[in-house]
């Protein structure tokens, strides 16, 4: 079985449900707390071993590539001015050169096409995709407990939450053909379905790790829900010709790309900060 070592993050999206906020500014740009949630999913990718990156970027997008190269500058009025922490912390995010590519998506033909967009970085390895919208709050990253899902079953898993049955609506959904608790095995998938035609309440969130023969199907670039390129229905033709699992991961998920969501993320982020906490539990105190 091949290792795990390579990650695609579509970035190209307007963000239409954050403007005016990502009018001029990228949405994967916005901070939590304080860093950007393009930080996150990469950190979060790292933790899993994960060393190559391909990010599918479209036009207004160049800010997330500057982030994650050295900003000389910067680093040198840090130290001139005795900043050795902020330093020291910025130096720990700096990437491995090398380890990040791009590819521009050049028109918004939907999830599905964006991943086709990375097949010659793909090439026969498997790979993880990322979502960086869906912010995790896991003890194990979620991408390193996907890894180890694909590990065991040795193919596709995807990670799933159950949500109420009138939200299915919003995202891929599981035909289950087992669930086994941690493990679901999958008999199809279904993107956005009605609510009265969902197979489950079970839903795909923005982690996966596929087998490269995805891109075969990819390649179609055949249109589904919303007359979009739909990455779900390429996964779903992988069925039966490969293992295909969900799986329930342990953690919190924040829908970043709305706003309640993000909201919400920003208080759970900052109550778990030490030095926040305390200040964060006053000041919600005084909203009730
Ligand atoms: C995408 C996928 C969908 C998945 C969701 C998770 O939808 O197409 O299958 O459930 O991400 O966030 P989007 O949110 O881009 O409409």
């Amino acid at each position: 079985m091949k290792p795990l070592k390579k990650a695609v993050l579509p970035v190209a999206g307007f963000g239409t449900r954050f403007l005016p906020a990502t009018k001029a500014v990228a949405k994967e740009m916005l901070p939590v707390v304080d860093r950007p949630l393009i930080q996150y999913a990469v950190d979060e990718a790292r933790a899993a071993g994960i060393e190559q990156f391909c990010f599918i970027t479209g036009r207004g997008k160049t800010a997330i590539v500057e982030h994650f190269d050295i900003a000389y500058e910067l680093e040198k009025s840090l130290e001139e001015r005795n900043k050795a922490d902020i330093l020291a912390e910025l130096r720990g995010l700096a990437v491995t050169p090398g380890s990040i590519v791009t590819v521009r998506q050049q028109v918004p033909m939907g999830l599905g096409h964006a991943i086709w967009c990375a097949r010659a970085f793909v090439g026969d390895d498997p790979f993880a995709i990322i979502l960086p919208d869906d912010l995790m709050q896991c003890e194990t990253s979620c991408v390193a407990q996907l890894a180890e899902a694909y590990r065991e079953t040795g193919g596709n898993v995807v990670a799933i939450e159950e949500v109420p049955m009138e939200r299915v609506n919003k995202y891929g959904v599981l035909d289950i053909e087992k669930d086994m608790g941690r493990l679901v095995s999958v008999k199809g998938l279904v993107e956005k379905p009605p609510v009265e035609k969902a197979p489950s309440n079970l839903t795909i969130i923005g982690r996966y790790v596929l087998m490269p023969e995805v891109m075969t199907h990819l390649a179609k670039l055949e249109k589904g829900a919303g007359g979009e390129v739909q990455l779900t229905d390429s996964m779903a033709k992988l069925i039966g010709t490969q293992p295909f699992h969900g799986l329930r991961y342990e953690g919190r998920r924040f829908d970043c790309g709305d706003k309640l969501g993000f909201l919400e993320a920003q208080i759970a982020f900052a109550l778990e900060r030490p030095e926040l906490a305390p200040a964060v539990r006053g000041f919600l105190d005084r909203y009730r």
